[in-house]
């Protein structure tokens, strides 16, 4: 019932506009259902700095008890973290970071593996022969986008026979890259392997190869490995890419340590997620694997709400019993 609910969770989320984002918020959502005494508010900042600003001054206006970010750039919301500290606010980071580390506790995946783990499946594809690689970034000024190209570049570089030859800046979307990759594929097509920082950008990149005949011929590695119809796990088992790296969105631990801040307990500063490789030897693996933790999580709910549905019959029948009992 309202009456409970005691405790806001403010939420502001990138945007909404892409499946790994919804998944994000549905995990985080699942997780707070647990608790009746939480609310999650979550607002979505339509992938827009400006519009994450407001979003954020908006929830330290409302005083929520524990402010959750995953900041589209790093740079501009850097200032709304520490004015919501100084207002005694906690500040959880997810996924992409702020600048420095002025914030009670970051939870993500590590990006800067995702790119060592991009790089060492090529060299491990390529056996030592001579290959170009493409690299094509995420958004500018948003961590992911910085330390998978980190990650990424350090390790080919060690690498002799492999060779990133050309990078193209993204901003996370397919549209971002298509016009871009098409003119560099009508001058030259002697490319290899594509590490794209998403699955999205991936797909478009894909579409783009075929448009002049390279698809069977380039190797495309993505990120994200979201399961269902357009994630990355499909992908793989579609054969449109060669392997996905996947990264965990952190909807379930972000809840998890929000309420744990709440509750007063120490949780530590930087929480850093695993990520691993999905190709076509274990794609079949993950899916079923995540197939059953939803499974799991909706047959939880389904039970939660029985219990929620008799605790308020038994309510109704007490409350009852006591008018007759005083009759
Ligand atoms: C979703 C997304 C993912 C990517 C992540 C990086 O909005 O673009 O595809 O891995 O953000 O922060």
């Amino acid at each position: 019932t309202k009456e409970n609910k005691k405790v806001v969770i403010g939420f502001s989320q990138t945007g909404i506009n892409d499946q790994w984002r919804k998944s994000m918020n549905k995990s985080m959502q699942l997780q707070a259902d647990f608790h009746p005494e939480i609310e999650l508010k979550i607002l979505d900042g339509n992938d827009n700095v400006k519009k994450q600003i407001e979003d954020i001054t908006q929830l330290i206006n409302d005083k929520v008890d524990v402010l959750i970010i995953s900041p589209v750039q790093s740079k501009p919301i850097t200032p709304l973290v520490n004015k919501a500290l100084l207002q005694d606010i906690p500040v959880l980071i997810v996924d992409r970071k702020i600048d420095g580390q002025n914030y009670t506790s970051y939870i993500g995946g590590d990006n800067y593996q995702v790119g060592i783990n991009a790089a060492n499946y090529i060299a491990a594809l390529s056996s030592n022969k001579e290959k170009k690689i493409l690299e094509i970034k995420g958004l500018k000024g948003s961590s992911p986008a910085a330390e998978r190209h980190l990650g990424f570049s350090s390790t080919i570089n060690t690498i002799p026979n492999l060779k990133i030859t050309h990078t193209i800046q993204g901003n996370w979307e397919a549209n971002s890259i298509k016009e871009t990759l098409n003119n560099l594929l009508s001058k030259n097509n002697n490319v290899d392997y594509i590490f794209c920082h998403n699955d999205r950008m991936a797909l478009g990149a894909w579409e783009v190869l075929k448009q002049h005949n390279l698809e069977h011929k380039v190797d495309i590695i993505g990120v994200d490995g979201l399961n269902g119809p357009n994630g990355g796990i499909q992908y793989v088992k579609d054969g449109i890419l060669k392997a996905t790296v996947y990264y965990p969105t952190g909807g379930n631990e972000a809840i998890k340590y929000a309420i744990d801040i709440v509750q007063g307990k120490k949780i530590n500063k930087n929480n850093i997620l695993e990520t691993t490789i999905i190709d076509s030897r274990n794609a079949d693996i993950m899916k079923n694997q995540f197939d059953k933790i939803n499974q799991h999580q909706e047959n939880l709910l389904a039970q939660q709400n029985k219990i929620k549905e008799q605790e308020e019959t038994y309510a109704s029948q007490s409350s009852m019993l006591k008018v007759l009992l005083a009759l």
